[in-house]
């Protein structure tokens, strides 16, 4: 199937779009090593320009508290041990996309990470799938950067995926995925604000026709593409935006796992007969990541 983008407005139906499974286990990388090293997204460092720095010890508490709650509302949990040397290895989200396919099985599409301080986290998530027995995909040479599930975002129940592109993830590696699977439909988004940099810190899709978005990170035409496949687009205010409300996850249709402190969206949330369920994740968002950074579904 063509890849879908801005410029030319996709007209297709949901409903005519192949089922695949909602992947409902978790990967998280532990924190022990994670630190701030180089500023590789503008939410890394302060007005002044000096480097943020985390509480190592906040950090692990938040993070066992992320892991309690995805245990707490019922999915598994596996993690990455922790490894020296590689700062942002907790952001299982990026290293890998783990696509469900309309026959039952998952691949894993090993990234092509954007700033080499982030190449070896790739190899780790290659041993874990594979000790997990799932069939690992490698891109080609003409593929730059490819971010995993930070710019390539799962229609809950569908083979469709939302994929972004900017400064992590080009064109090419979703060209090489339409060629491979003729029946998934990609729609594409250019991002367009520098503090979304991920599509997954704009887009957060809660069910098949529900999804939690951000305006600005997006031009117009990205908008209406939002809106041919969700029926219900959630803008989300720029300030709970950027606290991070859209990189919320939500594993099952039900519980939204989310930054704390977003009133807004939390009630909207209620309203619609979700359940939030609100975290802390400051020492991750000095990082440029919240919640669904942090976890990689598979
Ligand atoms: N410091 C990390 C980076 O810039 C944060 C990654 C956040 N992950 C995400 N999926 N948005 O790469």
């Amino acid at each position: 199937m063509p890849i879908a983008n801005e410029a030319m407005q996709w007209s297709g139906s949901l409903s005519q779009i192949p089922k695949v499974q909602i992947l409902n286990r978790v990967l998280l990388g532990n924190p022990t090593h994670f630190s701030i090293e180089e500023a590789i997204n503008v939410h890394m460092e302060d007005e002044s320009g000096e480097l943020n720095s985390v509480d190592s010890s906040l950090a692990m508490e938040q993070w066992n508290n992320l892991k309690k709650a995805y245990r707490d509302i019922g999915t598994e949990v596996h993690e990455l041990s922790p490894v020296p040397g590689l700062p942002d290895y907790c952001f299982t989200a990026n290293p890998s996309l783990v696509l469900p396919l309309p026959d039952g099985n998952r691949i894993v599409w090993l990234s092509k990470m954007a700033h080499s301080s982030r190449f070896k986290e790739v190899e780790h998530h290659a041993s874990f799938f594979r000790s997990q027995n799932l069939p690992l995909k490698e891109f080609p040479e003409t593929v730059d950067r490819f971010e995993g599930c930070g710019d390539g975002i799962l229609h809950p129940g569908r083979f469709l995926i939302h994929a972004g592109t900017g400064s992590r993830s080009s064109i090419r590696g979703w060209e090489t995925l339409s060629a491979e699977y003729p029946d998934l439909q990609i729609l594409h988004y250019t991002l367009q604000d520098s503090r979304f940099y991920h599509l997954d810190t704009a887009l957060a899709p809660l069910n098949e026709n529900t999804a939690l978005f951000v305006p600005s990170a997006f031009d117009p035409s990205g908008q209406e593409l939002l809106a041919s496949a969700f029926e219900n687009l959630i803008p989300i205010p720029i300030e709970e935006a950027l606290h991070f409300a859209g990189n919320a996850h939500c594993p099952d249709g039900k519980h939204v796992l989310l930054q704390k402190g977003n009133p807004k969206i939390e009630s909207i949330l209620l309203r619609k007969g979700f359940h939030p369920i609100p975290l802390e994740t400051s020492e991750f968002r000095k990082s440029g990541g919240s919640v669904f950074c942090l976890k990689m579904a598979w």
